[in-house]
């Protein structure tokens, strides 16, 4: 059976079970029919912060928590892997159910940041990033910023370059996180010991009293010479269907708040940062449309659980197509 047929029997079979259990047997199976990697079209390679990426599409952080899988998922047709979130100590995340589906191809997790700690992390990946053949980015959490630290010391020379995640839902007290003098304790913290291009993962800029922090954090990070900002995290949403009551909401419903913070964080980091743009990127016109508006790559999650796992493959086909369609032999000649 060819990669496509078996790929979407597969899809078919997985989308009948709850979506937790079918993200873990999807990522079982991956193991045993791992496809081949495809070439990518030389016309849609971009020199990125992350070096030259065929395709400048990432697998988004959250999907490979532990960092076993990331040559499997590469496979997949990724140009990087963004791998984590990973946290000092080990943590079991939230009581089930923790991720439910959603009308309007979206899913609303409240995962709790369940990962095997920063220390079995680094030893998946000494194994496992060699052979992924791309870029392997690790995505931090902590709840201060010597525990946010201590994960990236102990990272050092194990991936590409660092995420920083200050935007789960799960992260108590995101008012504090966020507020000036503490993040800006943090940005002292990795600049005095930086070893790797780093990424800030933020939240989508929809809550009124985070917005003006947040975007001020925008601006002392891309000020002291970092490399890029992630935008966007999940959308805090009330969930009944989740043991917590709430929970972060992705997919497509997120992305006109994707669209509305790459914009602001564009017009604030004005070239001196490179932007990645995740949230509700479907289709090959989502992102098309995100690197006219100044990303440098997009990342993608909530797409695989809904066009299946050769989603980044139908998205570098559509976007062939629409470059074509624009006139462009490239896509850096669409890039603003
Ligand atoms: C089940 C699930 C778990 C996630 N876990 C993380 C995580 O650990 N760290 C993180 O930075 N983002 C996490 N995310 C957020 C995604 O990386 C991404 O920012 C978000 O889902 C929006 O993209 P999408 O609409 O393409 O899914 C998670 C998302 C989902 C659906």
């Amino acid at each position: 059976m060819s990669t496509l047929l078996l790929a979407q029997a597969t899809h078919r079979l997985l989308k009948l079970l709850p979506p937790e259990e079918a993200h873990s047997v999807g990522l079982r199976l991956l193991r045993y029919a791992r496809p081949s990697r495809l070439g990518p079209p030389d016309s849609l390679a971009l020199k990125t912060w992350l070096g030259e990426l065929q395709p400048p599409i990432g697998l988004a952080a959250g999907f490979d928590k532990t960092g076993a899988c990331v040559a499997e998922l590469a496979s997949l047709g990724f140009g990087y892997i963004v791998a984590g979130s990973v946290t000092l100590r080990p943590r079991s995340g939230n009581r089930k159910p923790r991720i439910v589906r959603r009308r309007g191809e979206a899913l609303v997790n409240a995962m709790g940041l369940p990962n095997p700690g920063v220390e079995a992390f680094s030893t998946n990946l000494v194994g496992t990033a060699p052979s992924a053949g791309v870029p392997v980015v690790a995505s931090i959490a902590g709840s201060n910023p010597e525990e946010i630290l201590r994960c990236y010391e102990r990272l050092r020379g194990v991936v590409s370059a660092v995420e920083v995640n200050l935007s789960s839902p799960s992260l108590e007290d995101a008012q504090r996180i966020w507020s000036e003098p503490e993040f800006k304790i943090l940005v002292d913290w990795l600049d005095s010991s930086k070893w790797c291009p780093l990424a800030l993962k933020i939240p989508p800029l929809a809550r009124e009293d985070l917005r003006k922090l947040v975007l001020r954090a925008v601006e002392v990070w891309a000020d002291n010479g970092m490399d890029c900002i992630t935008a966007v995290n999940t959308l805090p949403v009330k969930e009944e269907r989740l043991s917590t009551g709430f929970g972060g909401l992705s997919g497509r419903p997120l992305n006109p708040y994707m669209v509305e913070t790459l914009k602001e964080v564009r017009r604030i980091v004005d070239g001196g940062c490179a932007i990645n743009a995740v949230g509700g990127i479907f289709t090959g016109d989502d992102a098309i449309r995100a690197f006219r508006l100044g990303a440098s790559t997009v990342q993608i999650y909530t797409a695989l659980a809904y066009r299946g796992p050769l989603a980044a493959r139908k998205i570098v086909t559509e976007m062939s197509r629409a470059l074509a369609r624009m006139g462009a032999h490239r896509l850096e000649e669409i890039l603003p």
